[in-house]
C-alpha cells in the first residue's frame, strides 16, 4: 500500500493509538508528536520525530500550535486527532471541571485544530485530517454519557469537514474497546471476565492498537482518495 507521505501532526501522541500512529509514519516521512508527557515526547523525539509540548485544552494556543509545526516541517498532508479524555462517572456525580475538559479535549480542541488545518498556509489541498471517535458516539453506555455525546458531536465535525474543505478529506475510526492507558485507568472494570466477553462478541475478534493504526493508515492513504466523510468503525464487529 503507498503511503501517505510529507508531514503528519498526530495530536494525542505520548501512549496508545497516537504513539502508535507516529512511529508508524515516523519510519516514512516527517512526524510532528503532540501531547503534553514531556519524558514520553523525549522517547519519541529520540527516534526522530519532532516534538511539541502542549496541552490542547489551552485552546487559545492552538493556531501557534500548528503554524510553529509548519514552519518547523513544512505544510501538513495529514493531522491525527487522536487526544481523548474518558470520564466513567453517572451524570449525577459530574462536575463542572471534569465536564469542561472533556468537552474541549475530545470536541473543542479538534474543531480548533480543523479550523487552522483548513487553511493554504497550514496544509496542502491533498491533505487529510482524520480524528479518533468511538463506538460510544453510536451507542452511549451509561457511565460514559458525556464522552459518547462529545464523540458524537466529532462525527458531525468529520461529515461536516469532509464538505466544507474539499478538496481536502475528512475521515475518522471509531474503535471498540482497546487495551491502553486510557482503559488501563479502570483496569479493575476491564478485569479477564470483561476481556473474554468482549472476544465473545466480537464476531472478528477483539479489534487492537494495531488494527485501529492499520485503518487510519488505509483513510490517510492515496488509496482512499474517494473515501471522505467516513467514519470507519474497527472493533471486531462487537457492536453489530
Ligand atoms: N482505549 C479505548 O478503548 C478507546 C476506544 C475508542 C476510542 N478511543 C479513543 O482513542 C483516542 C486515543 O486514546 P488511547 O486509547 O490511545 O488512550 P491514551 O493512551 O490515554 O492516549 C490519549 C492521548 O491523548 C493525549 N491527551 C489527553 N489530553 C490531552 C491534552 N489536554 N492535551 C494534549 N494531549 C492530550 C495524551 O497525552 P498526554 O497525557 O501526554 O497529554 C495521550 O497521548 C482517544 O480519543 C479515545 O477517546 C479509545
Amino acid at each position: 500500500m503507498a503511503e501517505a507521505e510529507g508531514h503528519i501532526l498526530v495530536v494525542g501522541a505520548s501512549s496508545g493509538i497516537g504513539r502508535a500512529v507516529a512511529e508508524r509514519y515516523a519510519k516514512q516521512g516527517a512526524v510532528t508528536a503532540l501531547a503534553r508527557r514531556t519524558d514520553r515526547l523525549a522517547e519519541l523525539a529520540a527516534a526522530g520525530i519532532a516534538t511539541i509540548a502542549a496541552d490542547v485544552t489551552d485552546l487559545a494556543a492552538i493556531g501557534g500550535v500548528l503554524q510553529a509545526a509548519v514552519a518547523e516541517r513544512g505544510p501538513l498532508t495529514g493531522l491525527v486527532y487522536c487526544a481523548g479524555v474518558q470520564i466513567i462517572k453517572p451524570m449525577r456525580s459530574l462536575g463542572v471541571d471534569e465536564v469542561e475538559r472533556l468537552y474541549k479535549t475530545n470536541l473543542i480542541a479538534p474543531t480548533l485544530f480543523a479550523s487552522a488545518f483548513g487553511s493554504a498556509r497550514i496544509s496542502t489541498r491533498d491533505a487529510v485530517f482524520c480524528a479518533v471517535s468511538s463506538v460510544a458516539a453510536q451507542r452511549p453506555e451509561p457511565a460514559i454519557v458525556p464522552y459518547s455525546a462529545s464523540k458524537a458531536g466529532l462525527d458531525a465535525l468529520i461529515r461536516g469537514l469532509a464538505r466544507e474543505l474539499a478538496p481536502r478529506r475528512a475521515v475518522a475510526v471509531a474503535p471498540g474497546w482497546l487495551d491502553t492507558e486510557m482503559t488501563q485507568a479502570h483496569a479493575r472494570m476491564y478485569g479477564a471476565e470483561f476481556k473474554e466477553a468482549l472476544e465473545k462478541r466480537s464476531p472478528a475478534g477483539a479489534a487492537t492498537v494495531e488494527s485501529v493504526v492499520e485503518a487510519i493508515a488505509f483513510l490517510m492513504s492515496p488509496q482512499a482518495r474517494h473515501v471522505t466523510g467516513e467514519i470507519l468503525r474497527v472493533d471486531g464487529g462487537a457492536t453489530l
